[in-house]
């Protein structure tokens, strides 16, 4: 088959709609718009990073069905590329089997790891994979006899959270009911099913990014990464693993990300002990951790997400060489601004990115570093240097 591509805001354009336009979506954005596609990004607020350099903007909630089919009526995309996790799927799976767009990787997909059940009961059930063990619970109760099953210490999640929100590590029993609270009320959705996770005791945890395109499947080298409080902190590739470890990674990338389906990029999280590697959950879409690969990777996780769910073929994503990416946050109210940038990249083989994000509220990334070095621990070194030399001010805009 022969991809042919058109010519933005003609009739013959191929639109691609971004549902989630943070940060890792401005950059999908940049490399699909090198392509020449037409981009419209959507997002429940207005101004968000990957609105800043699309075609169009829409601002829309993606949780509600009606309001997401008729930004789909309107825009009539080619590709439906979701960003963010918290969408009305249900709607991306009625568009996907009347064929009106390709729904990237799959509708599916989106469904499944949209709630941890889904992508966990596939994953250990389905596929027989490697996780910790789990029980899910729906009430105080319910939890409480889950604890006891799964024993402690354990992890209590929402099964509708992402970035570490509601999540608690559970040393005794007694700590149950103070669990069940804190996922109430950090979930996405009321009802609150949470699953209980026997704590693992890791060496260290990586992403496996593994790109699903017209002409087969790529692995790429693994990324540590530092998790603190549900986000990511430091990221690094490759990670040091033994052949033994690197081949069991991907060989539950492949199959997890076989079963989702489609074109595209995914983040298999996996934490590793000794030769023994567990799956935690898959992004079907590039990983915050990932950021990493604008530094070492002639294409990055953006550039490979853009050509593969496009239907074109990656033949391989040229690896530089070691590289760390390190976050920049800010805390507190207010328009974020920058100063000492010049300092940050005064170090050969720095770069940056500055996200644009109109606001923060709370704690939140708004920016990133990233460095190539020799080995690993000197682009770490780097890429931290680099951010330590970043103020961030938050002011009223
Ligand atoms: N069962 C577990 N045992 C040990 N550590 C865990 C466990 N589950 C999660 N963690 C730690 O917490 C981090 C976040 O957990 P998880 O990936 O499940 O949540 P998340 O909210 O989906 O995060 P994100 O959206 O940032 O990927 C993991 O990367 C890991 O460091
Ligand atoms: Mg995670």
């Amino acid at each position: 088959m022969t991809v042919s591509l058109g010519t933005p805001l003609t009739s013959t354009a191929t639109r691609a709609l971004l549902l989630g336009s943070g940060e890792l979506g401005k950059e999908v954005a940049i490399e699909l718009m090198r392509l020449g596609v037409e981009v419209i990004a959507a997002d429940r607020y207005a101004g968000a990073p990957a609105m800043q350099v699309a075609h169009r903007a829409r601002v829309v909630d993606m949780l509600d069905a009606r309001a997401l089919r008729a930004l789909i009526d309107l825009e009539r995309p080619h590709l439906i590329i979701p960003e963010i996790e918290a969408i009305a799927t249900d709607v991306l799976a009625a568009v996907e089997s009347t064929r009106l767009a390709t729904v990237v990787p799959t509708a599916r997909a989106t469904q499944l790891t949209m709630n941890r059940e889904g992508i966990r009961r596939l994953a250990a059930e389905d596929l027989g994979l490697p996780t910790s063990p789990y029980r899910f619970a729906d009430s105080r109760d319910e939890l409480e006899q889950a604890v006891a099953a799964v024993g402690v210490p354990c992890v209590v999640k929402p099964v509708m959270s992402s970035s570490g929100k509601g999540q608690s590590v559970v040393r005794s029993v007694d700590d149950a009911a103070a669990a069940w609270d804190a996922a109430a009320s950090g979930g996405r959705a009321a009802g609150t099913r949470v699953i209980v996770e026997g704590f693992v005791d890791f060496d260290y945890e990586i992403t496996q990014l593994t790109v699903r395109h017209s002409g087969g499947t790529v692995f790429l080298d693994p990324i540590g990464h530092v998790q603190v409080d549900g986000d990511y902190r430091e990221s690094w590739q490759p990670q040091a693993m033994t052949e033994a470890a690197l081949a069991e990674a991907r060989r539950i990338a492949g199959a997890v990300t076989q079963a989702l389906g489609g074109f595209g990029v995914f983040g298999v999280e996996l934490f590793v002990a000794g030769d023994r590697v567990l799956f935690n959950e898959v992004s079907p879409r590039p990983h915050d951790t990932g950021l990493v690969t604008l530094a070492s990777q002639d294409l990055s996780e953006f550039a490979l997400h853009a050509r593969a769910v496009l239907g074109l073929p990656v033949p391989d994503a040229g690896m530089r060489g070691p590289a760390a990416s390190c976050a920049v946050l800010a805390e507190g109210s207010g328009v974020p601004v920058f100063s000492g940038v010049d300092d940050a990249l005064a170090r050969p083989g720095t770069d940056l990115r500055l996200f644009g994000k109109p606001r923060v509220d709370g704690r939140r990334r708004v920016g990133v570093t990233i460095a190539r070095g020799d080995s690993v621990e000197q682009a770490r070194a780097t890429a931290r240097a680099a951010a330590e030399a970043l103020t961030v001010e938050l002011v009223e805009g």
